[in-house]
């Protein structure tokens, strides 16, 4: 569908469902071309908003009640504004109601509004759908409310938002994507001084592809907590040597190695990954700027590599896809992407081999796993604004 034919097909359910005329604001998906689990841990990352988007209507109303309507779930719900709390029977509300609990709690005075979601980004796939929500949600009610935050304050909160209503200890990268993405370009994010730079992706005769495994963990929020307390758990023991080393950011590789290998294994496979994946980002970012985009995707098999066998958050079936197209010439990298525990590998491909490629790993992804799969062409695009 066309963004204006959504467009006005949303207004017009939203006329026909609450009415009146409300804004809409769409805050898009993301990918991240590398730096994974590096975010929480106050290193960069480098993502990108993509053209797959949640789009919100809405409106302020007159009394207190906050009116939400999912299309994708075809679900309502109703909530007083002082009466909020994270849904388990409707976790798709969380993503709203959180955002609303964080404005609340950062003192601004809210009524009601009646707001309706829709959007084309893949459930569950780790394109970051409820960042995206996040986001859309919390840009809306700045404008409706002319609350007159900025689009790092909304970024913060729509965080905290996903820490606290959806129990997820999530980084800053997908919320700072969704809003802040440009077109044609990648983000390099320092995650501790949030400073940031727009670097312009030229992948000339090739594609970005996204292979979608269709497995979606239950347990995935649980482990990715895990995942964040291994890495403090590590850097409280890299401190009784080094204080100042505040997280894995200001770790050596010869610190993990001198203060948690002799302790725990486990933990230095953990954090022994980070601090690898720490150095390979920068290094990464010069490839793309010298448009060496064959040393890149080598950066990211061997990404792939670290968050499979010792951050251990990649699967049977993401670890499947990887492998598959690690010796297609025409394959220049591939990695899974995102938390991890199924979700998308991302890839890059040379434009003419792209079908063949697809045809090819769709066969015998389904030979190895009965799975359908699902694959997506992408292009980066504007961040967070108004439709
Ligand atoms: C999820 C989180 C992000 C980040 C990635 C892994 O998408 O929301 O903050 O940690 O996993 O890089």
């Amino acid at each position: 569908m066309s963004d204006r034919n959504r467009l006005r097909s949303l207004v017009d359910f939203f006329n026909r469902h609450f009415g009146g005329d409300p804004i809409v604001v769409k805050s898009p998906g993301r990918i991240n071309l590398i730096g994974e689990h590096t975010d929480y841990n106050q290193g960069f990352v480098l993502p990108a908003a993509i053209d797959k988007a949640v789009y919100v209507a809405v409106r302020k109303n007159e009394d207190n009640q906050i009116r939400l309507f999912a299309q994708a779930y075809e679900d309502f719900e109703e909530i007083t504004v002082d009466d909020l709390r994270p849904s388990v029977v409707k976790p798709w509300t969380n993503y709203i109601l959180g955002v609303v609990d964080q404005l609340k709690k950062r003192g601004q005075a809210l009524t009601g509004f009646d707001l309706i979601i829709t959007g084309d980004i893949p459930l569950g796939a780790g394109l970051s759908s409820s960042a995206a929500v996040e986001c859309a949600t919390a840009f809306a009610l700045n404008e409706i409310f002319d609350l007159k935050l900025s689009r790092l304050e909304l970024v913060k909160l729509a965080q905290k938002a996903e820490h606290e209503f959806a129990g997820v200890m999530c980084g800053i990268m997908d919320q700072f994507a969704s809003v802040f993405g440009k077109k044609d370009h990648v983000i390099k994010l320092d995650c501790r001084s949030l400073e940031y730079e727009y670097v312009p992706l030229k992948l000339e005769g090739l594609n970005l592809v996204l292979f979608d495994s269709q497995v979606k963990h239950s347990l995935a929020s649980s482990a990715y907590n895990k995942r964040r307390e291994a890495c403090e758990a590590s850097v409280e023991l890299i401190r009784k040597r080094y204080p100042a080393v505040q997280s894995l950011r200001d770790a050596t590789p010869e610190m993990v190695y001198e203060c948690v290998k002799p302790v725990d294994e486990v933990l230095f496979q953990r954090a022994n990954y980070v601090v690898q994946e720490i150095i390979r980002v920068p290094l990464a970012c010069n490839d793309l700027m010298e448009n060496n985009i064959k040393a890149f995707g080598t950066k990211m098999f061997a990404t792939h590599h670290g968050l499979s066998k010792h951050y251990e958050v990649s699967c049977p079936e993401l670890d499947f896809l990887v492998d598959q197209v690690q010796h297609i010439s025409s394959v220049l990298g591939a990695r899974m992407m995102g938390g991890g525990f199924g979700g998308c590998t991302l890839n890059i491909i040379e434009e003419s081999a792209t079908p063949a490629v697809i045809d090819s790993l769709t066969r015998s992804y389904f030979d190895a796993f009965a799975i359908d799969l699902k694959t997506y062409l992408v292009s980066l695009e504007d961040g967070t604004h108004i439709a």
